[in-house]
């Protein structure tokens, strides 16, 4: 009697799960019409990590791509998945930054905006629901499912009580780790239907190969919506694919109503597409089978593997494996799913990689055992937490109650850069990568026009706090562009940024005033003489720092990450200023894609200076230390 309806998540969860986010807008457009047509409950398009990859690795301004979506899909409602208070980012952010997002969000094309908080610590929701029922959009509260002695059935209830309570218009069962068992989704949806008479969603990974059989058992306890990605999108870490599902509720009272000719029309598509880049297919692993014991999702063991591997350490991923559910008990419980899998999954590696249980610990899970994302669903174990914050108490209060406003912050530091209330917020969630993003987006939009207004020097006032990561990336542009000479002023420094005959850039500082700039690193220290004395320069892309007064070499980030003063496993203690270095030890450890790299010295030579305070997040190509030889 009752059809179950399909949220696609092709254009979000599924390529997110598979290719690491990856599919470009371009790729999505041939195929919109299409989809709309097919008679889909919703089309999941929009949050989770898209809108950090497009920025980051895709060149794409994520606004501009929800606007082109919502042109060609004019039936079906448009989704988006929401971290609670942390948005699409990995932080909580101020209340005002919340509420402007979620009203642009909608604004630009969002009907539907699934929030969760990866604690199921509902005052983080509070505010995200509000602000999405003042912009008139579908809140769909979303209860991370996971298996702990904590994660009750009552549990359960007493979050999606909650959540209703605050203006949840339904509710969805977010299992990202495929560890919901048909059994339970029946026990769990039969409940919340009962129990709350709102509409209820069912959100499952395949990993394992449990969502089907808990998507038709869910179907049984009278489900509403169910998703689904297509074929070629589906299976492994992503979800199920929806021309099975239609086909094994098709006989039944639940049938879809979706027709599968058409269905398999729109695969086609995206198995043209996944072959033209070379993209993989969802597999399953032994791993992934036993999700069970470490809890860990398909994708997150996908990084793992591949950051392992970068380290010639994927043999240690049996021990990262156990370690994982050992810290997760540890830290109260937390469901693993972003931001909380990076935290428990970052400590594990680091666990395993210095030998010592927390000897190092990032600034990510101290700021988790302070409180700052909630309150975990058990107290972390009183020993460790006295490891990590010593006698200082975890706040109590809902994290974001300790945030000052941020919006008016982020627009006047943006300043001229900003194009729109969109662009403000793009920075606002990403400050650096946005920043990069407007300025290759002015280059390219612009071409002729950016040379004539960059050699002008108008561009100085846009760019009022550079700092070295971005003047490297100016002179990468510079490098790869027309463009011959750039000159910014920067805090009271003027810059000049000019391309050699040979092709390479230079870059030189000269104070203007007394004030020596901040944000400027080491070129303060270099350009005292008032005269321009390069410090910077640049040939085929690869760039050789060095301050002309001392014999400085310096070693850079090769990824975007966090620095950690914290050695290698066979490198003890700290490196400090005025030790002597051997070219190939390992000086530090750049975090990124939630695993740690060791970064090592180039060259023999004595610590001059450490350029980044551990635990900061650095750009590529930023020196990190300066090695006198
Ligand atoms: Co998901």
């Amino acid at each position: 009697m009752k059809a179950v309806g399909i949220t696609d998540t092709t254009l979000r969860d599924a390529h997110q799960s598979l290719w690491a986010t990856r599919m470009r807008t371009e790729d999505m457009l041939p195929v919109l019409a299409d989809l709309d047509e097919a008679g889909f409950h919703s089309l999941e398009v929009w949050g989770g990590a898209t809108f950090d990859v497009c920025l980051r690795f895709l060149g794409e301004d994520p606004w501009e791509r929800l606007r082109l979506i919502k042109r060609y899909v004019r039936k079906t409602p448009l989704q988006m998945l929401l971290r609670g208070q942390s948005l699409v980012g990995y932080q909580h952010y101020p209340d005002d930054i919340v509420r402007e997002f979620v009203a642009l969000s909608v604004k630009n094309g969002i009907d539907i905006i699934r929030i969760f908080d990866a604690l199921n610590d509902v005052r983080n929701m509070e505010v995200p629901i509000e602000a999405a029922k003042e912009a008139g959009a579908h809140v769909q509260a979303a209860i991370a499912y996971t298996v702990s002695p904590m994660h009750t059935v009552s549990h359960y209830l007493e979050t999606a009580r909650a959540l209703v309570a605050q203006g949840a218009d339904s509710l969805c069962i977010k299992d990202m780790a495929g560890l919901l068992t048909p059994y339970k989704a029946y026990e769990l949806v039969t409940l919340l239907k009962r129990e709350l008479g709102v509409m209820v969603q069912l959100h499952s990974h395949y990993i394992g190969g449990m969502a089907v059989g808990a998507y038709l058992k869910a179907a049984e306890a009278g489900v509403d919506v169910i998703d689904t990605a297509s074929v070629p999108l589906a299976f492994g870490a992503s979800q199920p694919p929806v021309e099975t599902v239609v086909r094994a509720l098709q006989d039944s009272e639940y049938a879809t109503g979706l027709d599968l000719p058409y269905l398999f029309k729109i695969a086609d598509y995206f198995e043209q597409l996944r072959k033209k880049r070379g993209f993989d297919r969802g597999l399953t692993r032994i791993s992934d089978m036993r999700v069970f014991e470490h809890q860990v999702p398909g994708g997150m063991i996908s990084n793992l593997i591949s950051q392992l591997e970068e380290q010639k350490a994927v043999e240690r991923i049996h021990e990262v494996l156990t370690e994982i559910p050992r810290v997760r008990a540890e830290l109260g419980y937390p469901p693993l799913v972003t931001p909380t899998s990076q935290i428990v999954g970052t400590q594990a590696v680091l666990n395993v990689l210095s030998g010592e249980r927390y000897k190092l610990v990032p600034g990510e899970v101290k700021a988790y055992v302070r409180g700052l994302y909630g309150r975990p669903p058990a107290p972390v174990a009183r020993e460790i937490q006295k490891k990590i914050i010593g006698d200082e108490s975890p706040m109590t209060a809902r994290p974001a109650d300790s945030l000052a406003p941020g919006l008016e912050k982020a627009r006047r530091d943006l300043g001229e850069l900003a194009g729109s209330p969109e662009d403000v917020l793009s920075y606002a969630l990403f400050p650096q990568v946005a920043r990069k993003f407007f300025g290759e987006r002015s280059q390219r939009g612009k071409a002729g026009l950016a040379e004539t207004r960059v050699q002008g020097g108008a561009a100085a006032k846009e760019d009022a706090k550079l700092n070295l990561g971005e003047i490297k990336e100016l002179i990468r542009i510079l490098d790869e562009t027309a463009i011959t000479e750039l000159n910014l002023e920067s805090e009271g420094v003027r810059i000049s940024i000019k391309k050699g005959g040979t092709g390479a850039a230079t870059a030189a500082f000269a104070p203007l005033g007394p004030a020596a700039p901040q944000g400027l690193g080491s070129a303060a220290e270099t350009g005292s003489g008032g005269e321009p004395v390069p410090v910077l320069a640049s040939a085929a892309g690869k760039y050789q720092a060095e301050a002309r007064s001392e014999n400085y070499t310096y070693v850079k980030a090769p990824m975007v990450g966090t620095f950690y003063r914290a050695p290698a496993p066979d490198a003890p203690s700290f490196v400090e200023v005025g030790q002597r270095v051997q070219a190939g030890q390992t000086v530090c450890i750049i975090e990124a894609m939630k695993l740690m790299n060791e970064i090592e010295a180039e060259v023999e030579g004595k610590i001059a200076q450490i350029l980044v305070e551990n635990g900061q997040p650095v750009e590529f190509g930023q020196e990190l230390f300066a090695i006198e030889e």
